[in-house]
């Protein structure tokens, strides 16, 4: 017989990990120093992952592209009890917005049944583009941005005019940026965040159609992670910035030509994903203090139900010292 109690969603267990990092995180708004914020993050993600009850380890870590504190890739975390995971982290999706005190800085992380996740190993770029429910069927990352836009508009019911595409505003995008223009959709450039970028688009009052453009690969999967869940897509291709990098990617088996579909990126409906807001953003707010204490602003997703949570949480220092080792 079919057994209907509801079962464990792991995502709310998440939500205390993204909200430490957030919390630890924070006190480095705008001070200029983007390792201390990371570290920060890093160490109040790994001390509350370590909490929950799972057999995880690290797929999607961070540190690569720029020498970052990380969670290493194939690290162990939680309790070593079942059930058994990949996880991916971002401590930090906007480490220069955090350090210039910028907006859109979050702390993410998300987790997948082992197997289940992409690993892009040392290959830092993929080329993204991720649509919301209304666009979930029309993308195909290697068809041109017209082609895109036009199947988008169709699926979603709005002509191409009325679409708003996210981008990350960096030069290698001035011809794909020049192309929406061309095209006569609206552009939204984000300075960083395409994890942020990626909800957005699924996000009913964001006002954003799609993510297009060339980010993280670590973001990809994490966004692959909360569009799944969200009922949205993303599919993506390595990028490679030299043909060293290219050349390197063959030899280790890695096809820079292969468009890597939602399913690739992550292969299970039974993902969990989180997300807690640092600085402000157009989707979280950021972490707000108060006398004694914070609050913080997050979203929870469960890929099985598609059950979709936003939390607004306070949190009181003066009895978190007692019990935790993070300092508030
Ligand atoms: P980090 O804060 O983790 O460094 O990432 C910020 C980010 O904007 C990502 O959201 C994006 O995927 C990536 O950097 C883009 O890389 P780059 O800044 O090198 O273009």
């Amino acid at each position: 017989m079919l057994d209907r109690t509801p079962s464990r969603n792991l995502a709310m267990e998440l939500v205390r990990v993204t909200e430490a990092a957030a919390l630890s995180a924070a006190r480095y708004m705008g001070r200029g120093d983007k390792k201390a914020g990371d570290q920060a993050a890093v160490d109040g993600m790994r001390l509350v992952l370590n909490t929950v009850e799972m057999d995880g380890i690290i797929v999607i870590g961070e540190g690569e592209k720029d020498h970052a504190p990380m969670l290493y890739n194939g690290e162990k975390l939680g309790t070593g009890d079942l059930p058994q995971v990949d996880i991916a982290v971002d401590p930090i999706d906007g480490t220069r917005p955090l350090a210039e005190g910028r907006v859109n800085s979050i702390s993410t992380v998300a987790l997948a049944p082992r197997g289940a996740m992409y690993n892009p190993g040392p290959f830092v770029y993929m080329n993204k583009i991720a649509v919301g429910p209304a666009a979930k069927g029309a993308i195909n990352v290697e068809a041109s941005v017209e082609e895109n836009l036009r199947e988008i508009a169709k699926a979603s019911g709005k002509r191409i005019q009325d679409l708003a595409v996210v981008m990350l505003e960096r030069p290698r995008h001035e011809e794909l940026k020049a192309e929406v223009r061309r095209c006569g959709a609206r552009l939204r450039m984000i300075d960083d965040g395409d994890v942020a970028g990626a909800l957005m688009s699924a996000w009913p009052d964001s006002g954003i159609d799609v993510l297009m453009g060339i980010g993280g690969t670590p973001e990809g999967v994490l966004a692959a992670c909360a569009l799944r869940a969200m009922g949205g897509e993303i599919q993506g291709k390595l990028y490679a910035r030299n043909d060293e990098e290219l050349a390197r990617g063959k030899a280790m088996g890695y096809d820079f030509d292969k468009v890597l579909t939602m399913d690739d990126l992550v292969a299970s409906e039974d993902v969990f994903f989180a997300a807690t807001g640092i600085t402000d953003g157009e989707l979280l707010d950021g972490v707000k203090y108060f006398p004694k204490g914070a609050r913080t602003h997050s979203l929870v997703v469960r890929g099985v139900t598609g059950t979709v949570r936003q939390i607004i949480a306070t949190h009181k220092f003066e009895k978190l010292e007692h019990i935790s080792f993070l300092e508030y």
